[in-house]
């Protein structure tokens, strides 16, 4: 066997647990119908020379910039924002630098940083998952040199205060701090603008999510001119496949597509929400496509004969501050309704009893 970089040795394995998900996909938060009928439509009109030719990532580019209102400049296509992350980190850590997590969160902050041989120290969130500024702000050494945050964050649903992101961005100017908006379309707000004024902001955003692309593979990176052009020096030329930039201009332009799918998560969010009241099951309020709630010692059974009904849900148990904890993707009104009605069964099923039985 070859010798491995320590760094890599060190590396925790991330193993999605993704065999066998038949059923009603509630487990990775992706949209439940797919993409836009239209972008079907322009993947099935891909012809042989399309798919012989190298990616051509200039021209999508400019059309995704204008989407976002920004310059080609102060972005990047990227191969999800898995890659993103992974650009983020080769350009800006190197052995001996510190990473800031916030955890829990997205598992390939970690794994990205760690892997260049930076140590990454993760700052738990406060009760109730609140972001912890403060305790963060305490963590900042000389050494720092990026801070990654998910906003909304996975897999809790929750945000930050967005002044408290311009503070982070403020103190620690040494950093690149990425503002991961992965579940930006449903929550709505975004810290694109800012990078602006403060020059280490990074805004990622995915077309895996509300645009459900996931397979395709395609996302954004976004930030001040000055630092992009060192970004792409890392990234390969052709590190967005060629179906993915022919599919991606379709995509920006069936808005509606977007905007009606997210208003049904959305719905569907407070349904649920509601839902878990009803039944006292403890969950946290999400800005995302997914909600986490606790089911306690029931945990287990849960999960277990929510799938007897073919219905996969995530057990989030082993992150940080999630024992028992259950996150559960929302989708289209349809699928909301089949959720509920599932959820209905399977907690009388458990033993669990309505609020207003008791
Ligand atoms: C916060 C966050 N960032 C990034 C990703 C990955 O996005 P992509 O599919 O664009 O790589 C996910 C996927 O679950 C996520 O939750």
């Amino acid at each position: 066997m070859l010798k491995v970089r320590e760094a890599v040795r060190n590396l925790p394995t991330y193993h999605p647990p993704l065999g066998g998900r038949q059923g009603l996909r509630l487990d990775f938060n992706e949209n439940t119908v797919g993409c836009s009928p239209r972008v079907l439509a322009r993947l099935r009109q891909l012809t042989a020379e399309e798919i012989a030719c190298y990616p051509e990532r200039d021209s999508v580019e400019a059309i995704v910039a204008s989407h976002l209102g920004i310059e080609s400049g102060e972005m990047l296509l990227t191969n999800g924002v898995d890659e993103a992350i992974h650009l983020l980190c080769e350009t800006f850590l190197q052995a001996g630098d510190e990473a800031l997590i916030v955890v829990p969160t997205f598992a390939m902050y970690e794994i990205s940083a760690a892997a260049t041989g930076a140590r990454v120290v993760a700052v738990p969130a406060e009760k109730n998952f609140r972001f912890p500024t403060h305790d963060l702000l305490a963590q900042v050494t000389t050494g720092t040199r990026l801070v990654a945050i998910a906003n909304p964050n996975n897999p809790t649903g929750g945000v930050v205060d967005p002044g408290d992101l311009v503070e982070i961005a403020r103190q620690v100017p040494q950093a690149a701090i990425l503002i991961d908006e992965a579940y930006f379309e449903f929550y709505g707000k975004t810290a694109l603008p800012q990078w602006r004024e403060l020059q280490n902001i990074f805004v990622a955003r995915t077309f895996s999510k509300a645009y459900g692309m996931a397979g395709l593979r395609i996302g954004v990176l976004a930030g001040n001119a000055a630092h992009m052009p060192m970004v792409r020096r890392v990234a390969s030329p052709y590190n967005v496949n060629g179906v993915a930039l022919a599919c991606l201009p379709t995509a920006l332009e069936d808005e509606n597509y977007v905007r009606e799918y997210v208003a049904q998560v959305r719905q569907g969010r407070d349904e649920l929400g509601r839902e878990f009241a009803n039944w006292e099951i403890p969950y946290w309020p999400s800005q995302a496509n997914f909600v986490l709630a606790s089911f306690g010692q029931l945990k287990d059974p849960f999960v277990r004969a929510m799938r007897a009904r073919g219905i996969l849900v995530r057990d989030r148990s082993r992150d940080r501050g999630c024992t028992n904890c259950v996150r559960i993707t929302l989708g289209t009104t349809g699928h909301t309704a089949r959720l509920l009605g599932s959820l209905r069964e399977t907690l009388t099923e458990i033993g669990v009893k309505q609020a207003a039985a008791k």
